[in-house]
């Protein structure tokens, strides 16, 4: 049976005179995938900055294997005890642009560790094959594609072999393809390694496609916590309202990727993508013999 590796118990935070977040309790089970879901500006960042202790609790507490890592009275030495146990994949990677993507990985590695300088070169080079990269440690971060530089954020933070991986909006700035591998990535992860992930997104398609557990956060409380198949069949009207306004772009992620196994679609890609994306419901699956119009 899964075991809680960190639990929320009622946590609170204000900035000034707004309380953003209320009462939040949350159990992170291990190996799992967790995904945060919520609209904008409900705290999801806020909860996972108080995970990684870049904040601190006004209430309630934060416990990691069964020890009080974070409240408004533990000392900060607690947390220092577990930091190196979170592993955090940044908007947009934050990779430093002037080192190549070797010192990228290794830096945090040599900082934070006593790892002799062959044992460095294997974790940078077992990362980068972990999220499917090969030999391109002396590359520099400007010459990678937006997606290899999101694989390259996540080979450095999976290097430090943390505990649990946490990631804000991993796919936000990707394309439909491009979020999707990184979707894969998340559950390679957990495939391989047994890897607890924290992941906040606004997506849908790829809350279902991989989570096990799914929390969301109304108003700085969670409102509902449970398996994707049970969020679906909730009779609450605000969630009901939340999921099925992000499943339009779940089927046409869907649609999309049936439409690139079907059909050539040279021609008519870029018409047919925009019409998705724009949610244009008459689009129809042509053989390749013939134009959209004949449909
Ligand atoms: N350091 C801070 N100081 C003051 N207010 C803050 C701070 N960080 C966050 N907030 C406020 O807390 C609220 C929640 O912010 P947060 O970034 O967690 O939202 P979010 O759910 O992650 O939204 P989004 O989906 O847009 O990323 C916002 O009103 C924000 O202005
Ligand atoms: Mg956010």
């Amino acid at each position: 049976m899964s075991q809680a590796i960190l639990k929320l118990e009622h946590v609170k935070k204000n900035f000034g005179p707004k309380t953003v977040l209320h009462d939040v309790n949350i159990e992170i089970m291990r190996g799992e995938i967790t995904c945060i879901i919520g609209q904008s500006g409900h705290g999801k960042s806020v909860i996972l900055k108080n995970i990684m202790g870049l904040m601190k609790p006004d209430g309630g507490r934060i416990i990691f294997d069964g020890k009080v890592i974070s409240s408004p009275t533990t000392p900060d030495s607690e947390y220092d005890k577990v930091r190196h146990k979170f592993g955090l994949l940044f908007q947009g990677a934050a990779l430093f642009d002037s080192m190549t993507v070797g010192d990228n990985i290794g830096f945090t590695l040599r900082e934070r560790t006593n790892l002799t300088e062959e044992e460095i070169q294997e974790r940078i080079k077992n990362g980068l094959s972990m999220v499917g990269l090969h030999n391109i440690e002396h590359q520099m971060p400007a010459e990678l594609s937006g997606g290899m530089r999101s694989r390259v954020g996540l080979a450095r933070a999976v290097a430090l072999e943390p505990d649990i991986m946490l990631y804000d909006e991993p796919t936000s700035a990707l394309d439909p393809i491009m979020s999707d591998k990184i979707n894969d990535l998340i559950l390679d992860l957990r495939a391989k390694l047994n890897m607890t992930s924290i992941v906040i997104t606004h997506d849908m398609g790829s809350a279902y496609k991989i989570a096990d557990r799914i929390c969301m956060l109304h108003n700085g409380k969670i409102i509902f916590q449970g398996t994707p198949a049970q969020i679906r069949s909730s009779r609450n009207s605000y969630i009901q309202k939340f999921i099925s306004g992000h499943r339009k772009l779940f089927y046409a992620m869907e649609a999309e990727q049936e439409l690139d196994k079907q059909v050539n679609l040279s021609s008519v890609h870029k018409e047919a993508h925009k019409k998705i994306f724009h949610g244009v419901q008459e689009l129809k699956v042509v053989p390749k013999t013939r134009s959209v119009g004949d449909a």
